[in-house]
């Protein structure tokens, strides 16, 4: 960048008296010494480049952005330090501002918006060449994209609604007509009556099947608030082990536990974390091809949040189907209504918690549950690590 505030002075310096050059000159000089303090303090990335895109000036922050050091960058051109930026097109043909956005890989995956912009205000005004600075988005991103999620999750709702309304009522008269038939054949002579019934019977099955689906996919979007009491989160997973315990058994599973002894009191909706173990303990055996089935269930507890963690030594997932699970109605099995995950996910969110999935191609699965400790209500946060200047 040429010092153009300079060669203002220098073109006049003959009409300054030689004491007042030196005071402007070490006012110069102090200004360029606070403003690189200032840039230096700043969360934001600063870069000064000059009109062929070489950096003159770059900050620590915007070397953490782009791996890079004060030494390195400087005297290079921008392109060369991000790459994938290229200068000329970036700047265009107009020297207008320009705002990106930009996803870094390297030293780190981030997502940054920068905002590239001449110095000199006038368009006739000597070339003082550019900034850039840009800004660490990643958080933003992350949740702008919940927040899409939660959106898509809303429409769901809708659509559920309008569903539930259209399907339900064919099938309540479905169910009547069918009853209603069933008690014809009853009049029918034997071997008419055990056809018919066999055809009726699957009838009546597919529309409970039907019924079924539909009341799980409410379930799984309907936001219903849950009704939290204080309750021992080791002893709704004991009651679920117990009613599940003849599918365990039948399946030749076997369950380890490793729980902590002392498990704080949460503030659960005991019908809800119940249907959540069931569906994760299901999955968990569903994956399983005996023998040597295993699920081993374990909890823990510090100062502010209790986990319960589900494993499996089942077939585990591909990176495909991780990508997917969360997906209603997506499904790797015949007789699966893909809305497991789902539901979990909503209940544990709704109790203000989380769930984390971790799966390995034929090894097994774990799914970790974490809740937060209702007994604190406030946590002071560590001190942020200073900023390097
Ligand atoms: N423990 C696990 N091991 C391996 N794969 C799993 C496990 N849990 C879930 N999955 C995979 O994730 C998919 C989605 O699971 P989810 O529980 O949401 O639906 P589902 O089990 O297919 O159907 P349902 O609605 O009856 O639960 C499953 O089809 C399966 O491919
Ligand atoms: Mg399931």
């Amino acid at each position: 960048m040429k010092s153009a505030v300079l060669e203002k002075i220098l073109s006049r310096v003959d009409q300054i008296e030689p004491g007042e050059v030196q005071a402007l000159l070490s006012r110069l000089v102090r200004e360029k010494g606070f403003l690189q303090k200032v840039f230096e303090a700043l969360r934001e990335g600063v870069l000064l480049l000059d009109e062929a895109g070489q950096i003159s000036f770059i900050n620590q922050a915007a070397c953490r952005f782009f791996g890079t050091t004060p030494e390195q960058a400087q005297g290079q051109h921008l392109g060369k330090i991000v790459r994938g930026l290229e200068w000329d097109h970036l700047k265009g043909s107009s020297r207008s501002t320009v705002s990106r956005d930009l996803e870094v890989f390297y030293p780190e995956n981030r997502y940054l918006n920068f905002y590239l912009s001449p110095i000199a205000e006038e368009e006739d005004e000597a070339d003082y060449g550019y900034v850039m600075l840009v800004r660490d988005v990643t958080n933003v991103r992350a949740e702008a994209a919940e927040e899409i999620e939660s959106e898509k999750l809303n429409a769901l709702t809708l659509l559920a609604a309008g569903v539930a309304h259209e399907i339900g009522n064919p099938l309540n008269s479905l169910s009547l007509h069918l009853q209603l038939l069933e008690r014809k054949v009853r009049h029918l002579e034997k071997s008419d009556q055990q056809s018919l019934g066999d055809h009726l019977s699957t009838a009546r099955n597919e529309i409970g099947r039907l019924d079924t689906i539909l009341k799980q996919f409410l379930q799984a979007i309907r936001p219903s608030a849950p009704e939290r009491k204080p309750d021992n989160l080791h002893e709704i997973l004991h009651e679920s082990l117990q009613a599940l315990r003849p599918e365990l058994e039948s399946r030749d599973i076997s369950v380890a536990l490793d729980l902590v002894d002392d498990i704080p009191l949460l503030e659960l909706d005991r019908t809800q974390i119940q249907q959540a173990l069931y569906n994760l303990i299901r999955n968990a055996y569903q994956a399983i091809s005996p023998p040597n089935g295993e699920i081993t269930i374990r909890s823990s507890s510090n100062e502010y949040e209790v986990t319960l963690s589900i494993s499996d030594n089942g077939t585990g997932m591909s990176p495909e189907v991780m990508g997917a699970i969360f997906e209603p109605f997506h499904t790797t099995k015949a007789a699966g209504n893909g809305l497991g995950l789902l539901i979990v996910r909503r209940i544990v969110r709704e109790h203000g918690g989380e769930l984390e999935v971790q799966s390995e191609e034929e090894v097994g699965t774990t799914v970790t549950l974490f809740f937060p400790r209702t007994d604190k209500q406030v946590r002071l946060l560590e001190d942020q690590a200073p900023i390097e200047v």
